[in-house]
């Protein structure tokens, strides 16, 4: 072990039923050090990092954490102890707890069998005003959006004195000042001494932040080296192994009917008065900062919200949409946000996902699923999304993110709809599979859907959307034509707020 890495892996190997998540990987972190963990989806980059944490355990190889050989099994709770705290991929926080109660979970104050809620909440509000977040400890932490819960664990880690801090794409739902006040705590742990391994599919944010870079790849280790000697060509074939022709490609069709309209749609603080059309064969992009209303607007359109009025037009036609199963019969299927709540069955296999939300054309007189159909859907869903994974019948929960998001995409892929709404479809994704799911974007386009798309990355959005609609405050403040404008159109568009709020 030399002196200089507070974390030194070598030769892990760990395998779960039917995949070796990783062969023979050696990983080392220098403190002080902010290093890129990168890779597609399922090439071992969270299973390497939850073994560092102790969530899993491996199977072979050795671990040592500030000098020190780490016999046996780490525990989450001794890899805490020893300095070790992970930020997860997916949210994992207690959503009916508070602010301070996660913060605390597992590691409560207390004094005579009594919790010390005040010093908690004190505690927490000291943490949350280090990192400038402005959000009440004793918020319930259900209440708050994705970005807000990110910002949560942060705290939660930060709280915990870390010294090795794990971030599993900690950006992924941030707004673009989150992500600023996050690299300016970065830099403020990192001259603390801290390491910080870093993961991201958002490549084009690394040089903000990022010192040196580690590569995987099908659960192997690639290569490895400073940042600032590799380009961004190196990284993503290395990451890819192949080279990506073109990160945003592009089919122009002929712009067809107005297919579809929302028309001063209300529904809550967050959808007043959204007015937009959509064609046929086009891709709408709704663009706007985190907490514009995109996705309560996609939420009301689907009718899993409540709408208060307005109307939804589909072909000419006006349409009553009450619940999710009213907008499928009429053509409108949505790929949600949050897609482990809303997206997935997660104890069930990838197989019956994609079968549930297809059951109408799969099943049989007397309900029975007609079983060749089905494979033949199954099959061909994952087979054109190229989702990795040993069989159809794992369970959706076992999936790295980015493939958890293919299988969302997936499961509409078979219906026949008129309307595509997916809500940051690429969020978590890695690039090669960014371009797959454009081109299936631009597949259900060239077949004359027309596909809505809410992102909050510019570079797609102007990638791959023909017309912009840019959302603010629960409002659209503006309507572009994509080859016309730039990023700070949308921006100015994207912060046009009614009142200045500080
Ligand atoms: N609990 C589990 N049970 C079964 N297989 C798993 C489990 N966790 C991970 N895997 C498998 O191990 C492999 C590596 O997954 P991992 O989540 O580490 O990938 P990743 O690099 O983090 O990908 P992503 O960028 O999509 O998050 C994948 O094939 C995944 O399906
Ligand atoms: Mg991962």
């Amino acid at each position: 072990m030399s002196e200089q890495y507070i974390v030194e892996m070598r030769n892990i190997s760990k395998s779960f039923p039917g995949v070796k998540a990783l062969d023979n990987v050696n990983f080392h972190l220098k403190s002080g050090q902010v290093m890129a963990l990168l890779g597609e989806n399922g090439a071992g980059k969270s299973t390497l990092m939850k073994i560092l944490s102790g969530v899993y355990t491996r199977d072979e190889g050795t671990i040592h954490i500030f000098g020190e050989e780490i016999k046996g099994h780490l525990t989450p709770k001794s890899a805490q102890e020893i300095g070790v705290a992970i930020i997860h991929q997916e949210l994992n926080m207690c959503s009916h707890l508070t602010v301070a109660e996660n913060i605390f979970l597992g590691k409560e104050l207390h004094s005579k069998g009594l919790l010390k809620d005040k010093e908690m909440i004190k505690k927490s509000q000291e943490v949350l005003n280090k990192l400038k977040i402005d959000i009440n400890p004793t918020s319930v932490v259900g209440s708050l959006g994705v970005g807000q819960q990110q910002m949560v664990e942060i705290a939660k880690a930060l709280e915990s004195n870390a010294k090795v801090l794990i971030m599993d794409e900690p950006t992924s739902a941030l707004t673009s000042k989150e992500i600023d006040d996050l690299f300016r705590i970065i830099r403020e742990v990192k001259a603390n001494g801290c390491g910080i391994v870093y993961i991201s599919h958002r490549l084009e944010e690394l040089q903000h932040i990022v010192d040196y870079v580690t590569i995987m790849r099908d659960g192997r280790y690639i290569t490895e080296g400073n940042f600032k000697d590799l380009t961004l060509k190196d990284i993503i074939s290395n990451m890819v192994g192949r080279e990506i022709k073109e990160q945003f490609p592009r089919v122009e069709t002929k712009k067809g009917k107005k297919i579809f309209s929302v028309n001063k749609l209300n529904a809550g603080r967050m959808v007043r008065d959204v007015s937009f059309n959509a064609y046929e064969g086009e891709i709408l992009g709704i663009a706007g900062l985190m907490g514009a209303g995109r996705t309560e607007t996609t939420r009301a359109i689907f009718g899993v919200d409540p709408k208060e009025s307005g109307e939804i037009i589909i072909q000419g036609e006006k349409v009553e949409i009450k619940c999710p199963m009213d907008a499928i019969k009429h053509g409108i299927v949505l790929a949600p946000e949050d897609r482990k709540k809303d997206g997935l069955c997660t104890k069930l296999s990838v197989r019956e996902n994609i079968a549930l939300a297809n059951l109408d054309a799969l099943c049989l007189k007397g309900g029975i699923v007609n079983r060749k159909k089905e494979r033949k859907i199954v099959e061909k869903a994952i087979n054109d999304l190229k989702i990795k994974l040993p069989t159809s019948e794992v369970n959706a929960a076992s999936l790295s993110g980015g493939n958890q998001q293919k299988v969302v995409v997936a499961k509409w892929l078979a219906r026949n709809s008129k309307v595509v709404i997916f809500d940051e479809p690429t969020r978590g994704i890695d690039v090669a599979a960014k371009v797959e799911i454009y081109n299936i974007m631009n597949i259900l386009k060239s077949n004359g859907i027309a596909v809505v798309f809410v992102s909050s990355e510019m570079p797609e959005v102007l990638g791959i959307s023909d017309r912009i609609v840019v959302m603010c405050d629960g409002r659209v403040t503006g309507s572009l034509i994509t080859k016309d404008t730039n990023q700070e159109e949308i921006l100015s568009y994207a912060t046009k707020f009614e009142k200045k709020i500080d």
